[in-house]
């Protein structure tokens, strides 16, 4: 049987359709590079935003009994479209905490000062309507402008962010959105931040918000609270997984997180 010290220095596993969830991972590395962890990108099935409902509860299964078998001590969706589509249908079905990032940041979106908030998303994020639901839970009032991004994701996973034509797309979308006049804008899938440079050539940086920081914060401080986090005062190991293209992985990834051995495909 486990001791709670041994649970405590179980890994935390991180999934993502592909190189996204590093922009979350990262940072949480940054925060406690004590905990081990795991990390999976779900490459296979790249992109997620074009995938039903029933497939995203079918790949999160599948990837939740994969760290289950790790031991895990608590799982990090990094992924907005996931999160969406398929947190509530397995968030009662595993013996660990599992984090998912639109329901963990929505109250402090909710609580920005501010009365206008476009959101740009995936489109399978986008037709789950989860973001507007869930802050509206806490401020009804915030006026919300969805909008779906249909390819950059691809852009971001084929490194093409310096691209013109990619920046022409990139453009068309932020222009669109401009026309909401939008106080700030939630960069409400995890591949995005990748793209920040390319944003705020047109708009200046801060209008942006990557709620991975948020995001972070609150697993740390939820940790804390339930004394979860790692005993160890070394660095903590990591281990990275894929479903495909392994060296792609590595590739893309530069811009958040330099992946120093080959991701193991699964
Ligand atoms: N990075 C993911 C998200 O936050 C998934 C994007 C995709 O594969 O479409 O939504």
């Amino acid at each position: 049987m486990n001791t709670s010290t041994t649970i405590n220095n179980n890994p935390v596993g991180f999934f993502d359709s592909g190189v996204g969830g590093l922009t979350v991972y990262s940072k949480f590395r940054n925060k406690l590079p004590n905990e081990n962890c795991l990390y999976f990108g779900d490459t296979k099935h790249l992109p997620y935003g074009n995938k039903t409902k029933e497939e995203l509860i079918s790949y999160a299964r599948f990837i939740l009994d994969f760290f289950q078998e790790q031991n895990v001590k608590a799982v990090i969706i990094a992924c907005n479209t996931s999160s969406s589509a398929a947190y509530d249908s397995i968030k009662d079905s595993y013996g660990f905490k599992i984090y998912p990032i639109i329901q963990s940041c929505a109250k402090i979106l909710s609580e920005l000062p501010i009365k206008r908030l476009g959101i740009f998303a995936t489109p399978a994020t986008i037709k789950s309507g989860v973001y507007e639901s869930e802050i509206k839970k806490y401020n009804p009032d915030m006026l919300i402008y969805p909008q779906s991004c249909h390819n950059w994701v691809d852009i971001v996973e084929s490194n093409g962010q310096n691209l013109a034509e990619n920046i022409e797309t990139v453009k068309a979308d932020l222009d669109m959105m401009l026309e909401n006049k939008p106080d700030k804008i939630v960069l409400g899938c995890t591949h995005y931040p990748y793209l920040l440079d390319v944003l705020s050539k047109f708009t200046p940086k801060d209008r942006f918000i990557d709620p991975a920081e948020y995001f972070v914060d609150y697993i740390v401080n939820d940790l804390k609270s339930k004394n979860l986090l790692n005993s160890n005062t070394q660095n903590g190991y990591e281990k990275m997984y894929v479903s495909a293209n392994p060296n792609q992985f590595k590739i893309a990834s530069k811009m958040f997180y330099d992946v120093k051995e080959l991701p193991e495909l699964v």
